[in-house]
């Protein structure tokens, strides 16, 4: 599902204007001019076993965080993996207070989701000086802070802006080009809400009948996502499409629009993202249009970027995970894949 050959259009921008980058640090340096980032080594990777990883969980509030930290388990004793586990329980300071107490700790490498791209940036910067090699997952810090390749090994994760292209796309059809569509946002500043806004609306705003009429965060949780809804249905009594940018939050939608007497899937339209067992269930049901997969599955892929790291070999910076799409005419087949 995923390739480390893959190379990000990022990754492409980043090569070419490398050369120039390189020629101004090596004129900086001759000219006894102090950079930044002089010291752009990441710090190396023992090849020993077992290597004791720290696995920084952001909270553990629904099936895909709980897929994902499974995925973490499964794979320790693979991998050779001694695995100290956090769940910051849904606090950016606690995420980076686990992060501070697994460096003081001495942990070989650390992986972990950034709940929020801003204030999670600085501790990966914490980790590098403290000799620790970071791999983030799922989700991405802000790359004026901390960057893939210079800072931390890589990103491993979905294309998120991707995913708002391909939800958007299929509401397009779904509704023959006119909706009136509420959107309810994963949590504010976190890379997966910030990207799956930003591709969805840019592909609504290229069609002039679909108008988002609302757009407010759920913060990724069911019961909050249908509150939301609840207070928007109330103010939008003409909604006709949701997006969510994720199940749990389609899920908890989809309860208040039945309980304002409405049927999800026909007087409103939803579409969102995550491919989980609920989500695949309740496109069965016909109440949920579709979903836009998005992995959760990074234990085995973090275990061999790790490996390869550790030998020395060149981990590009984005290491993409691709991600597969149900709908009704695929949603029976597909439950194997439902987590
Ligand atoms: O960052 C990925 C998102 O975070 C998933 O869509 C969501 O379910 C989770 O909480």
């Amino acid at each position: 599902m995923a390739s480390l050959n893959t190379q990000s259009r990022k990754l492409a921008r980043k090569q070419q204007i490398r050369p120039l980058a390189g020629s101004l640090l090596a004129l900086a340096i001759g000219l006894g001019v102090a950079t930044a980032h002089a010291d752009d080594a990441l710090p190396k990777l023992s090849t020993k076993t077992p290597l004791k990883v720290g696995f920084a969980q952001t909270e553990s509030n629904n099936p895909w965080r709980l897929a994902e930290t499974k995925s973490f388990k499964d794979i320790a004793a693979k991998c050779g993996w001694q695995v100290v586990m956090t769940d910051a329980n849904g606090s950016n300071s606690k995420q980076v207070s686990d992060i501070q107490s697994m460096i003081a700790q001495h942990v070989d490498l650390l992986v972990f989701p950034p709940r929020e791209e801003k204030p999670l940036a600085p501790i990966v910067l914490q980790a590098k000086k403290a000799g620790i090699p970071v791999i983030l997952v799922d989700r991405d810090v802000d790359q004026s802070v901390a960057k893939a390749g210079r800072d931390y090994i890589t990103f491993i994760g979905s294309d998120f802006i991707d995913q708002g292209h391909r939800a958007a796309d299929w509401l397009v059809k779904a509704t023959n080009g006119k909706a009136k569509i509420i959107e309810l946002e994963g949590t504010t500043g976190a890379s997966a809400a910030n990207d799956r806004k930003k591709g969805f609306d840019e592909v609504i705003a290229k069609n002039p009948g679909m108008t988002i009429i609302a757009s407010q965060s759920g913060d990724f949780a069911r019961d909050k996502g249908r509150q939301v809804m609840e207070t928007l249905l109330q103010a939008h009594p003409d909604v006709t499409a949701v997006y969510a940018h994720n199940d749990e939050m389609a899920l908890g939608a989809i309860a208040a629009i039945k309980a304002a007497g409405k049927q999800p899937g026909k007087d409103i339209q939803i579409v969102t993202i995550d491919g989980t067992k609920g989500g695949l269930d309740a496109i069965a049901a016909g109440e949920l249009g579709a979903s836009v997969q998005s992995s959760p599955f990074f234990g085995p892929l973090a275990c061999d970027v790790a490996q390869r790291f550790a030998k020395g070999e060149k981990i590009p910076t984005w290491v993409k995970v691709s991600d597969r799409f149900y709908d009704k005419s695929n949603v029976q087949q597909s439950m194997q894949y439902g987590y």
